[in-house]
């Protein structure tokens, strides 16, 4: 199947779809003008109509994929376009696929500059292979319909593109590899997938991708002084899990790494299964609750590509790893645990846990000697109220390297929407007994409160924090995406990562 994409050039609002296609073969224009010119195909963003035996086309079949409106045409158009022709092709048994390069200039003389040729070529790799994931292991029917070939079809041009061309190819192959990576441990359930076998899957990784890898376990915990997360871990039979993942850079021959150069500390949330422990959660959705470790989930994934993209920044990935359970060993609220930094905290609700399991990590990321430090993390409701679905959260201590997140953004196409994490909100989690409390007084500004408490333990080291709690899971059926788990998180994260070696 040869794909082929589209976009609506009408310019005048409200007035009727005129569909062009992206590409300047006239065998491939051809073959698709008289569907083009009947208006049954309007080119939004994700539609597309398939064609039998086109003419003069070696090609069995024509896929046309529309990318919405030209004025919008974007990166993030063709990485869903790419998607949405895969989707397209699985319930047909389809596995061949090739795919036409999207040339802007067929519809001026002129590249549009907001789609660099490695960058749509890496896109549309990236939507193709995100879109070729499907969650049905666990169904017993299953049938594979994985993708057997995908191909990118340009047309002869300057050297410099082709090998851009070919360079996006691979790193989309890298970078949606690592994205569906994590994408099949979120999915996993909390009894297969626990802090044990988190940290097995995280090692096997390490092992094949030549990643240094170290999980410890409670015996560490109690060595490293880690009381909040050993709070949240004694309640459960599993032990936790401390992994510890390492990318060191080559460094040129006779060269060593400079006094100042930054080490990037990659910190995620690995709550296995989060029942909210003693302050126990509504039975209504609990079962969603097996993805409260799509934050330690992106942070492995993340580390996959890096070891294969090999920036020239040492990174370091600490996940912490744990289940958070009700027993007669659990924590209770009104519990005062002491962190690994020192700091005491007042327990007010044992369902606040991701943040304690975090304070721990962050700190420990620290004395690893990391300069800069992100933390992933399903952490609040507050943010999916504040935020809903479309964007995540972003806090940080310090505009640099917010900022350098939200240039990592641009590249990724992820969303994320910076919020406050300001001194004035500190006063919230003021705690009468201890230094500070694990909740904020109220339920106002609970995405922001929880920011603040992680804040308590990253210090001056600039910091960025992800709540991620309302995109890493997928509950709408789209054209390019199956349902289930989203691996947000991972494209940004590896595209900040190696903003630190330009
Ligand atoms: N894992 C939850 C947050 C969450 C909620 C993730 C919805 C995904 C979807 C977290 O541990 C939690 O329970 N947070 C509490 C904090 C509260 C007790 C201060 C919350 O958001 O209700
Ligand atoms: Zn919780
Ligand atoms: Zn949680």
């Amino acid at each position: 199947m040869l794909v082929v994409f589209a976009v609506d050039i009408a310019m005048v609002k409200d007035a009727e779809p005129l569909p062009a296609l992206l590409t300047t073969s006239d065998a491939v224009s051809d073959a698709a003008a008289k569907v083009m010119a009947s208006g049954e195909f309007k080119a939004t963003l994700g539609e597309t109509l398939l064609l039998h035996s086109p003419n003069g086309l070696k090609a069995e079949r024509l896929l046309l994929v529309g990318l919405g409106k030209a004025k919008s045409l974007s990166v993030d158009e063709v990485r869903k376009g790419g998607g949405a022709a895969v989707r397209a092709a699985k319930p047909r048994d389809l596995r061949d696929i090739a795919i036409a390069f999207p040339e802007d200039h067929a519809l001026s003389d002129e590249h549009l500059d907001e789609l660099p040729c490695l960058l749509v070529s890496r896109a549309l790799v990236e939507g193709a292979l995100l879109g070729d994931s499907d969650y049905d292991t666990y169904k017993s029917d299953r049938k594979d319909t994985a993708l057997q070939s995908l191909s990118v079809i340009a047309k002869e041009a300057e050297k410099s593109t082709r090998s851009e061309i070919q360079e996006g190819f691979d790193e989309g192959v890298i970078i949606a590899g690592a994205q569906n990576f994590t994408r099949s441990l979120v999915n996993e359930p909390g009894n297969v997938l626990t802090p044990t076998v988190l940290g097995q899957r995280a090692e096997a990784m390490c092992a094949e991708m030549g990643l240094k890898c170290e999980v410890f376990s409670t015996e560490t915990l109690h060595e490293l002084k880690m009381g909040a997360f050993w709070a949240v871990a004694q309640g459960s039979p599993e032990p936790p899990a401390l992994i510890v993942m390492t990318y060191e850079p080559k460094l040129e021959k006779g060269k060593s790494a400079a006094k100042d150069a930054p080490v990037l500390g990659l910190v995620g949330k690995g709550i296995t299964f989060d029942t909210g422990g003693i302050s126990i959660k509504p039975a209504d959705g609990m079962e969603k609750m097996k993805y409260d470790m799509a934050g330690a989930g992106a942070m492995i994934g993340a580390m996959r590509a890096i070891a294969q993209l090999k920036p020239k920044t040492k990174v370091i990935g600490v996940v912490c790893s744990a289940e958070n359970m009700p027993d007669g060993k659990a924590f209770k609220p009104g519990d005062v645990v002491t962190a690994m930094s020192g700091k005491t905290i007042e327990i007010v609700n044992t369902d606040a846990e991701g943040r304690l399991v975090l304070a721990d990590g962050l700190h420990y990321a620290k004395t690893l000697g990391c300069t800069h430090l992100i933390d992933a993390a399903t952490l609040t409701g507050a943010c999916v109220v504040a935020l809903g679905i479309l964007n995540a959260g972003l806090f940080s201590n310090d505009d640099a390297t917010s900022d350098k997140f939200q240039e990592a953004m641009k590249l990724s196409g992820e969303k994320f929407w910076r919020l406050p994490c300001t001194d004035d909100y500190r006063d919230q989690i003021n705690s009468q007994i201890a230094d500070i409390r694990n909740t904020g007084g109220t339920r106002w500004g609970g995405a922001i409160t929880a920011a603040m408490f992680l804040k308590e333990f990253t210090e001056e080291t600039p910091w960025v924090h992800l709540d991620i709690a309302g995109c890493a899971w997928n509950d709408e059926v789209k054209p390019w995406i199956a349902k289930g788990p989203s691996g947000i998180a991972v494209r940004s994260i590896v595209e900040w990562v190696r903003s630190y070696s330009a």
